[in-house]
């Protein structure tokens, strides 16, 4: 049997994550690359050829890119006859009006979009999206028939000070609180902590694994049902032990999204 590197000293719990995962075989791998602000038509026709020849359906994971709102369209054409879902990477909360700049969850679906991201750490602290904008965009995008992957996730600072399941509960109750718990199982949560994004470090197997049990308590009824996914620094070389644990269903990419073979081996680890 497979038993992770990091576990040498616990095999025993390591046969036991192996296992609850095995039992949890309703809940299919998702893998999500969110491009952010990167990308051209001709990068991302290069990158996409690339992506479409290695996957093409016969693997037991969903995999979802999101590119930036210019490029929907070219992606969505590239993908057609591909297993590949077209995501977006945030949404505005109101359908339409005089909000210049801003899209609506309904465009989104025009385009064929069938998920998107809400509450990403950088639209939280570059945009200043409060935990209240975060669940009305929730609520958009469920409304327009699309799937909300919500983030959450603490700052380096809550993480020193130990208050990082405060910050955590406080992200996921402001959109219960606005919707409900039931809607979840319409919806796929991605926990990525701040200090990991972007920067090289990624949650240890043991951090990541108990955010993630604590996010699956909260969602009460629906908590063996939810995709949760990790997010921050994940790579070809550590997605295989994250995606071995029971509480991680998949990974939100970013860096690693932009580059065909290191995208690859992620979806292909996450099958
Ligand atoms: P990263 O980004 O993989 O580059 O750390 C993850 C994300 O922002 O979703």
């Amino acid at each position: 049997m497979f038993k992770p590197s990091w576990l040498p000293l616990a095999p025993a719990l390591g046969e036991v994550l192996l296992l609850s995962k095995a039992s949890n075989a309703k809940r299919r791998q998702l893998v999500v690359g969110n491009w952010k602000m990167n990308g051209n038509l001709r990068e991302n026709a290069d990158l996409l050829v690339a992506i479409t020849n290695g996957w093409q359906g016969e693997h037991g994971a969903d995999v979802v890119i999101c590119p930036p709102f210019p490029y929907l369209n070219q992606v969505r054409e590239i993908l057609h006859n591909s297993p590949i879902i077209l995501g977006a990477q945030t949404v505005h909360d109101q359908d339409k009006g005089a909000f210049t700049g801003e899209v609506s969850a309904s465009m989104l679906a025009d385009l064929d979009c069938k998920f998107v991201i809400i509450g990403h750490n950088e639209r939280r602290r570059m945009q200043h999206e409060s935990d209240q904008q975060v669940a009305e965009k929730f609520a958009a995008a469920q409304k327009a028939g699309l799937t909300p992957i919500l983030c959450v996730g603490e700052s380096l600072q809550d993480r020193e000070q130990g208050i990082y399941l405060e910050t955590i509960s406080r992200q996921l109750n402001a959109v219960f609180a606005h919707t409900g718990k039931d809607v979840f199982d319409k919806a796929v949560l991605a926990y990525e902590p701040v200090w990991a994004v972007g920067t090289g470090k990624t949650a240890t197997p043991e951090q990541a694994e108990e955010v993630h049990k604590f996010m699956r308590a909260q969602l009460g009824a629906l908590s063996e049902k939810v995709r949760i996914l990790y997010g921050g620094s994940v790579k070809a070389h550590n997605a295989q032990q994250l995606f071995a644990l029971a509480d991680i269903d998949g990974a939100l990419l970013g860096g690693a999204s932009l580059d065909a073979n290191e995208f690859l081996a992620i979806c292909k680890a996450a099958e």
